[in-house]
């Protein structure tokens, strides 16, 4: 088989949605044999049931990239997270570059069937977001998107009231909202009593539980979808266990490398229905993507994973 028939039905099998067989075909230095033994984990979207793996992708930083050459750079990436049963893509027209490498990208691998398109409107002023948002649609070379969210409450009264117009007209299927930053939590709390939601992104993670202690459990009550940003705390939790080994259980619960004990630790929040790590390599996203298959811990094993990471 020739490299281009060989990319041709590795596209066309992750087109169809078929993206384990597409990765068994052509990316045979990817270790998928524990993934094709368990199952994907799926979550329900509260609001019309609709379920959706539990690892997604986040391309702040990581997918900015300006010059043609490294976007391409990132297909592989890609190729990996659909042929992986990656699903939900989150951006936003604040991440410099991002919106246009996922569509230079999507449109190289004609569209993947099973792509959950998510991005944010991240300006002040009502005609600036619709203006805003048209623009994120041609970027990414769709004419409508799974998710809408509003980025960090950024005029987010404004922005609401076309989110509504939006999803009534077909363009959007879900409304959202955003942050990252603990002193939004509030306000945030309070839309969310306040407002009609189908989802909500907040940072959530071993490290960083803040969002436990109103967001999630607010979120849990309401029927809000969650989507966990900054899983990785950008990062930061693997150079804080850089060294140091796994427990010993954790092979049992089908863990094999820090990434999938944090992925899992957020993504089995009773609340949470999605994580979103961001990743420049392909390593790193098969990595990402096997925490989203086999079992999830339960209430005493979450417990457990906490104390080991604050023991070592
Ligand atoms: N307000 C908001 O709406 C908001 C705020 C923050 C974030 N977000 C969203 O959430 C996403 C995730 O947050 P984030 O990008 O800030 O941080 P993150 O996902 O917590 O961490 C990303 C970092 O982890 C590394 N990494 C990923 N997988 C790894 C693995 N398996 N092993 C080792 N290192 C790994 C990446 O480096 P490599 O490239 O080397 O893999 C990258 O440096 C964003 O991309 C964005 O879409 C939204």
């Amino acid at each position: 088989m020739t490299d281009k028939t060989f990319s041709e039905r590795r596209r066309k099998l992750i087109k169809s949605g078929l993206g384990m067989l597409a990765s068994m075909i052509a990316l045979p230095q990817l270790a998928i044999s524990q993934t094709n033994k368990n199952t994907l984990i799926k979550k329900a979207i509260p609001s019309t049931g609709e379920s959706i793996p539990v690892v997604g992708l986040g391309t702040s930083r990581t997918f900015d990239a300006s010059q043609q050459v490294e976007q391409i750079k990132l297909l592989p990436v890609l190729e990996a997270f659909f042929a992986n049963g990656g699903s939900l893509i989150d951006s936003s027209p604040m991440y410099g570059a991002a919106q246009e490498t996922v569509g230079r990208l999507l449109q190289k691998l004609d569209k993947p069937e099973t792509l959950f398109s998510a991005t944010k409107v991240w300006i002040e002023g009502k005609q600036a977001g619709i203006d805003q948002m048209q623009q994120s649609m041609d970027l990414w070379g769709i004419d409508s998107f799974d998710l809408m969210q509003i980025h960090n409450l950024k005029d987010w009264q404004s922005h609401l009231e076309t989110l509504r117009e939006w999803k009534e007209q077909g363009k959007i299927r879900y409304i959202g909202i955003t942050t990252s930053h603990n002193r939004f939590h509030e306000e945030l709390v309070d839309i969310m009593n306040r407002e009609s939601l189908d989802f909500v992104q907040f940072t959530y993670n071993i490290d960083n539980r803040t969002s436990e202690k109103s967001l999630l459990p607010i979120a849990f009550d309401k029927g809000i979808a969650v989507l966990v940003n900054r899983p990785f705390q950008r990062g930061d939790l693997f150079r804080r266990v850089k060294g140091k080994e796994l427990p010993d259980w954790a092979g049992e619960l089908g863990i094999n490398s820090w990434g999938q004990y944090f992925l899992k630790f957020a993504v089995s929040h009773p609340a949470v229905t999605c994580a979103i790590p961001a990743t420049s390599k392909v390593k790193h996203m098969v990595d990402n993507m096997q925490a989203g298959y086999g079992e999830l811990p339960d209430t005493a094993t979450r417990q457990r994973m906490i104390k080991y990471l604050q023991k070592i």
